[in-house]
């Protein structure tokens, strides 16, 4: 479907050429007066210049001949130049009426259909998911949503860090506390155990302790990291662990992904690329690219239109252990083979923003990637607590993801019970859902690169610029939907939207417009907060039609079809975008 705006500039063409004036002086807008119009054309200031006018009478002019144009209510010009615009009850209606006929609710999917890697998560195997994974989860997944309602082919990748010092530490660790294992015993021929040697709450003990150890005992880090390296090379009773650790912590893993909402196509990680890297780094040679220094092997990525100073790209320590951008770099390479996307979007925090044009200019210089494929780094901000600092726990210790959740579900469960609108059975359920969308919402409202303050009194209020108080809204349509189905029957069929007959009503319809466009927006801007500010904005223009009319109680048949009609198309809007946000609503609340 056309966007609306693209209609109004259709319209206002012939008016523009027809005063002899340049079409490319057709541009509008979204108003920044709503109470004086609804869209507004800026051309008639731009063209005054080439034409040697004065803004106001070449908007006169046009304003003249567009005025007869049915798509309009009114057609000004004020001044110094502006041409203001209402749009027609009977067209808006109209237009809306086509929306509510289309599945993707008016956005036109882009000729061109992308295979696009989503890389977010990256959460670090046997190391608690903390809340510094939250954003990227959060966001990545609401990223991959976007992404892949716009019609793309869409692949989202947790990329775990699965393969680094913290598996030669748990090694090590697990050799201390139970010497007597198979796989410490050199001379051991027999197969190794299909049980793990520990739960995942062991393992989670495990890993903080041989950290810790790690700082004080340097014998004990040594032997770590000379675990780390045999595991690397393929030593067979590290494996075994390894893959022990693996099971273990993935199960974990994607049950508390699962808690967030957020699902993953691939779950690959840094140790699928391993495979990579000597081709990687020959190519690099090859190309003459990589070239040693002190004993590194290093790859040049400075341009000339930098205004900065950019380190070179380590590839390979003297040791020849390879490196974070390595292992990122072999990814891509897989991902070139088995893939070969359009797009790179990887959702990390922001302070990892150098380690990313580092990469991502060796793929090009490399030509791993195609010179035109967009990579996309969105670096996000940290969650900071009301003390400005980054979040912690009561303690001053870095708090676990499942412990935040439960806590902001348990303040959702006592004030919904308080409430006593939700049945009991409902309440656990309910009060996850509320308090998921308090904590993705508090989040994604933000623009991702900016810091935020995690403030769970303000996130799950059921009022103001949040989560569950579009949530409220979702469920205030649901309840007057059940009620007029109650009264009507089941099989009631929605009417057309009928043309607006009071401003609120007018304001809902003009809403409800804008979805193809903001989705289209979030998704080129790479940016979730757009949806969140749109959803707020349409659910606030629900409140008011609602505060103004009455609908159930409303006596004219007709008139209250047609706001059933209205309200409807304005839940699946809604119900759309929550689910963009990877969100629900509940059935009460
Ligand atoms: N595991 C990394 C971390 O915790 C994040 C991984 C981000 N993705 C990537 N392709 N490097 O810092």
């Amino acid at each position: 479907m056309k966007k609306i705006m693209d209609l109004i500039v259709e319209e206002l063409t012939p008016a523009f050429t027809g005063c002899g004036y340049d079409e490319k002086y057709v541009r509008v807008t979204r108003s920044n007066r709503p109470d004086l119009c609804e869209y507004q054309c800026n051309g008639a200031m731009m063209a005054a210049k080439a034409y040697g006018k004065k803004p106001i009478d070449i908007a006169r002019e046009v304003v003249s001949l567009a005025s007869g144009s049915p798509m309009f209510l009114s057609v000004e010009a004020v001044m110094p130049g502006f041409i203001n615009l209402k749009i027609s009850p009977e067209c808006l209606a109209e237009y809306v009426e086509n929306i509510a006929g289309e599945e993707k609710l008016g956005l036109t999917e882009p000729e061109k259909k992308e295979t696009i890697i989503v890389d977010y998560g990256g959460a670090n195997v046997a190391k608690p998911l903390h809340v510094g994974h939250l954003r990227s989860a959060v966001i990545g997944e609401s990223i991959k949503r976007i992404s892949r309602f716009m019609g793309h082919h869409v692949i989202g990748d947790v990329h775990l860090g699965d393969w680094g010092l913290q598996m030669g530490l748990i090694i090590e660790e697990l050799r201390d506390r139970q010497p007597e294992l198979p796989y410490f015993d050199e001379s051991y021929e027999g197969k190794y155990p299909s049980e793990p040697p520990f739960t995942i709450s062991e393992l989670e003990d495990i890993y903080p302790a041989a950290s810790a150890k790690s700082k004080k005992d340097e014998a004990f880090r040594e032997r770590a990291q000379q675990a780390t390296f045999r595991l690397q090379s393929g030593y067979p009773p590290f494996r075994a662990i390894w893959k022990h650790i693996m099971s273990v912590s993935l199960a974990d893993l994607r049950k508390n992904y699962g808690k967030l909402n957020v699902t993953f196509d691939l779950w690959k990680g840094e140790s699928d690329a391993q495979p990579y890297i000597p081709g990687l780094i020959a190519d690099l040679r090859e190309k003459g690219l990589a070239y040693e220094s002190e004993g590194a092997l290093v790859v040049d990525i400075a341009q000339e239109t930098d205004s900065k100073e950019y380190p070179p790209c380590i590839v390979q320590k003297s040791d020849g252990a390879a490196l974070y951008a390595t292992s990122d770099l072999a990814t891509i390479v897989e991902r070139e083979k088995d893939f070969h996307p359009d797009r790179y979007i990887y959702v990390v925090d922001k302070r990892q923003e150098l380690h990313f044009i580092q990469v991502f200019r060796v793929a090009k210089k490399a030509g791993l990637v195609r010179e035109d494929t967009p990579m996309i780094f969105l670096g996000f901000g940290t969650m900071n607590g009301k003390d400005g600092g980054p979040f912690k726990t009561r303690d001053g210790g870095v708090m676990r993801l499942e412990y935040l959740i439960q806590s902001i579900n348990e303040e959702v469960y006592k004030k919904i019970q308080e409430k006593q609108k939700v049945p009991d059975d409902e309440l656990q359920r309910t009060a996850e859902m509320i308090g998921l969308a308090a904590l993705k919402y508090g989040d994604l409202s933000n623009q991702a690169t900016k810091d935020y303050v995690f403030d769970v009194d303000r996130f799950i209020s059921f009022e103001g610029n949040t989560g569950p108080h579009i949530q409220y809204m979702i469920v205030r349509i649901k309840s007057i939907l059940e009620k007029y189905y109650e009264q009507k029957g089941q099989e009631t069929e929605l009417v057309p939207i009928r043309p607006a007959q009071s401003d609120t009503e007018k304001a809902l319809q003009l809403a409800i417009c804008r979805f193809g466009e903001t989705v289209e927006t979030a998704f080129y801007e790479t940016a979730p907060h757009r949806i969140c500010q749109y959803m707020s904005e349409t659910a606030d223009a629900f409140n008011n039609f609602y505060q103004e009319n009455k609908i159930l109680s409303e006596p004219d048949e007709d008139k209250k079809a047609a706001y059933i009609s209205l309200i409807t198309l304005t839940k699946r809007v809604l119900d759309t975008c929550m689910d963009l946000l990877g969100m629900e609503s509940p059935e009460h609340m």
